[in-house]
C-alpha cells in the first residue's frame, strides 16, 4: 500500500507491506499518534475498515485530533483498548485493512501477571499481535515510547521480532521531525524522511536542505553551513557558535544538536593548533532545526563557526564545510563527500572546505570550488 506522503513511504520502502510489523519509536509528545492518525485515515479512503488502537487517549480526543486534521473520519474505528485479547477478538470481527495499536506499553495480556509496560507484557503482546497479523495478512503498526536518555527500554526488545523499526526524531521546540529507519525487512534501512509538524497534523518536507537554511542569516558571525549524512541522504544544516568571556572558573561549553564530548575535543584541538585562548571563554554550539548531527564531519564546521565568532569575523554566505577534526589539528575524510558537495552546490553554494586527501572525483565537476585543507589551522587561515 503506497501512501501519499513520500517521506513515510521512503523509509517504510514504498508503502505498508499486507501482513507486516511496523514498530514506531519515539519520545513521547514527538507526533506518533499524530502521523499514525493521518496514516490510517489514509488507508480508510481506499479501504472499508481501518483500526486505531488507543490505550493512551480517550475516544473524544482522538476525536478531536481528527478534527484538527480535517478527518473525516469515514472507515476509521476507533478503539480504546488495551486488553491484547479482547483487541484481537475485535480485528477478527472485522478483519481491517490497517491496524495501529497506540502504544504497545499500555497493551496488557491478562493470563500475564505482570504490570502492562512490564518487558514481559510487551513482549507477549507483541508476539500476539505479530501472530495474528501474519496469520491474517493484516499490517499491524505499533508504537512504543522511547524512556528518558534515549534508551527505549520498551520498543528495543521488539526490534527482533517487527519487519519494520521507524524512529521519529526531533526537537520539542522545532517544528521538524526526522523518521528513521532502523530495520526493515523490505528495504533499505538507511532511509530518512523529514517531515514538519504543523497547526494540521504532519506534512513532507519536499526540500529539506532549504527548508533547513531558510531562516539563515547572511553574513552573520559564527554561522557555518555543513552537510550532513543522515543515512542515504546528504542534508545542509546550519551550524551556530558563540564564544563569550566566562565568569565562571571552568567555563562552559555547551552543544545542542551535536555531540559534547566532540565539542570539548574541537576546543582543544583549537587551542593547541590554532593558537585560539578559548580556556577564558565559554563556548555553545547550536545546530539549528533542534537536528541532532551524530557524525564527526561536522567538526570542520563546528571548528570554522567558533573561529568565526571568536574573531568576530563573519563567514562567507555561500560556503560549506566538511571534514573531521582528529586530536593533532589534522583534518580527516568524511564518508561520501561526493554526494554531500553536491547537494551543497544544488542549493547555490560556491565554495566548500573538503580534507586535504579527497579525490577528484568526489568532489565533481559541479559549479562549486571546492578546496582541500589538510589542517585546521590552514582552514581557518584560509576563511578567516
Ligand atoms: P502526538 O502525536 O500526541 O505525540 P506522541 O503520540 O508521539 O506522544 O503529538 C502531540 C504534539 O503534536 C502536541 O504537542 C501537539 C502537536 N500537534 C501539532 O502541532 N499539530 C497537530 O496537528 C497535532 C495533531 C498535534
Ligand atoms: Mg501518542
Amino acid at each position: 500500500m503506497p501512501l501519499m506522503s513520500g517521506e513515510v513511504n521512503r523509509v517504510l520502502g514504498g508503502g505498508i507491506v499486507p501482513g507486516s510489523l511496523v514498530l514506531l519509536a519515539g519520545d513521547p509528545g514527538i507526533g506518533k499518534s499524530t502521523l499514525l492518525l493521518q496514516l490510517a485515515a489514509e488507508v480508510a479512503k481506499e479501504h472499508s475498515c481501518v483500526f486505531y488502537v488507543t490505550g493512551e487517549e480517550s475516544v473524544s480526543q482522538v476525536k478531536m485530533r481528527a478534527d484538527r486534521l480535517g478527518i473525516d473520519g469515514q472507515n476509521l474505528y476507533i478503539l480504546t483498548q488495551t486488553n491484547v485479547e479482547d483487541t484481537l477478538a475485535r480485528l477478527d470481527e472485522h478483519l481491517p485493512a490497517l491496524a495501529v495499536i497506540d502504544s504497545i506499553q499500555t497493551m496488557y495480556d491478562p493470563s500475564l501477571s505482570s504490570h502492562p509496560g512490564n518487558v514481559s507484557q510487551i513482549r507477549e503482546c507483541a508476539r500476539r499481535l505479530l501472530e495474528w497479523g501474519k496469520a491474517n495478512n493484516v499490517p499491524l503498526i505499533l508504537t512504543g515510547h522511547v524512556t528518558k536518555g534515549g534508551d527505549i527500554a520498551g520498543p528495543r526488545v521488539l526490534e527482533h521480532m517487527v519487519d519494520v523499526s521507524l524512529y521519529m526524531e526531533g526537537d520539542a521546540v522545532s517544528s521538524w521531525r526526522l523518521l528513521r529507519g532502523v530495520k526493515n525487512r523490505f528495504g533499505s534501512t538507511n532511509e530518512v524522511g523529514v517531515l514538519e509538524m504543523t497547526g494540521s497534523g504532519l506534512l513532507d518536507v519536499s526540500d529539506p536542505s532549504e527548508s533547513f537554511l531558510l531562516d539563515r542569516p547572511k553574513g552573520a558571525m559564527g554561522s557555518v553551513v555543513v552537510p550532513v549524512l543522515e543515512g542515504n541522504r546528504a542534508l545542509l544544516v546550519e551550524i551556530q557558535a558563540l564564544t563569550a568571556p566566562s565568569t565562571i572558573p571552568t567555563p562552559r561549553r555547551v552543544a545542542t544538536g551535536y555531540d559534547a564530548h566532540r565539542l570539548l575535543l574541537v576546543c582543544s584541538v583549537a587551542m593547541r593548533t590554532c593558537g585560539m585562548p578559548l580556556a577564558d571563554y565559554d563556548v555553545i554550539v547550536n545546530v539549528t532545526g533542534g537536528l541532532k548531527i551524530a557524525e564527526p564531519a561536522a567538526d570542520l564546521g563546528v571548528a570554522l563557526a567558533i573561529a568565526s565568532s571568536f574573531r568576530s569575523v563573519p563567514m562567507p554566505g555561500d560556503f560549506a564545510a566538511v571534514g573531521e577534526v582528529g586530536l593533532s589539528g589534522e583534518i580527516r575524510r568524511a564518508p561520501q563527500t561526493e554526494r554531500r558537495v553536491k547537494e551543497a552546490a544544488r542549493l547555490g553554494f560556491r565554495k566548500c572546505l573538503v580534507p586535504g586527501n579527497t579525490d577528484d572525483r568526489a568532489c565533481g565537476p559541479e559549479a562549486l570550488h571546492y578546496q582541500r585543507v589538510d589542517t585546521l589551522a590552514q582552514a581557518i587561515n584560509m576563511c578567516l
